[in-house]
């Protein structure tokens, strides 16, 4: 398969749950704001809002909740108790359904997956959570968030504590078809 530097950054972000107590410099972090806001959104309607969480009280607090919804990479790193709280910088996702009716969840994951990707590429990791129902309700209670706005994502940033596993994907034969969708 070719290579390029788009499909490398990619194939090598991996979720990652602790990360070094090193801050994250503003020019990557600018960077990574830079990244989420150019994701397409329907219409260009720029639905988003990202609450960068810095400040060490809400982010022990985003940090815990997403210690408890993360399930998918726990074993892969010694427990600390700590949560992703010591992760440098949390951006919480936010949506305004207002602005997007029809498609302000997609606007959302695919700024989201811009950060996560930005992240990568400067050498920091981050850790995708996804949230509904009760975490939602948590994180919004903790950010703020106004009325009628929806949190659909955290993301802990930071330099990785640990070398994740390898990633693992079902093989390109196993999820693409040709013209028709054959069985
Ligand atoms: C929309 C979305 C929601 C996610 N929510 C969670 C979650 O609630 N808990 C969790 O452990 N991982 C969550 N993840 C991270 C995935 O588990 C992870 O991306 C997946 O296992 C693939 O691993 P990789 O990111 O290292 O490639 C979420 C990822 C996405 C894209």
């Amino acid at each position: 398969m070719m290579t390029n530097d788009v499909l490398n950054a990619i194939r090598g972000r991996r979720s990652v749950l602790r990360f070094e107590p090193k801050p994250v410099a503003d020019d990557e972090l600018e960077a990574i704001l830079e990244a989420g806001r150019w994701a397409p959104s329907f219409a260009n309607s720029q639905p988003w809002t990202f609450v960068v969480v810095r400040e060490e009280n809400a982010k022990r607090e985003l940090g815990q909740l997403v210690e408890r919804i993360a399930f998918a990479h726990r074993g892969q790193f010694a427990v600390s108790g700590k949560g992703t709280g010591d992760a440098p910088v949390v951006i919480a996702v936010v949506l305004d359904p207002v602005k997007d009716p029809q498609h302000w969840v997609e606007a959302g994951a695919v700024a989201t997956q811009n950060m996560a990707l930005m992240a990568h590429t400067l050498g920091l990791a981050s850790y995708w959570a996804g949230l509904g129902g009760k975490s939602e309700a948590e994180a919004r209670r903790i950010l703020g968030i106004p009325r009628g706005m929806r949190v659909v994502a955290l993301l802990p940033i930071g330099r990785p504590a640990y070398t994740p596993k390898d990633g693992e994907r079902t093989s390109l034969s196993g999820i693409v078809r040709y013209d028709r969708f054959k069985v």
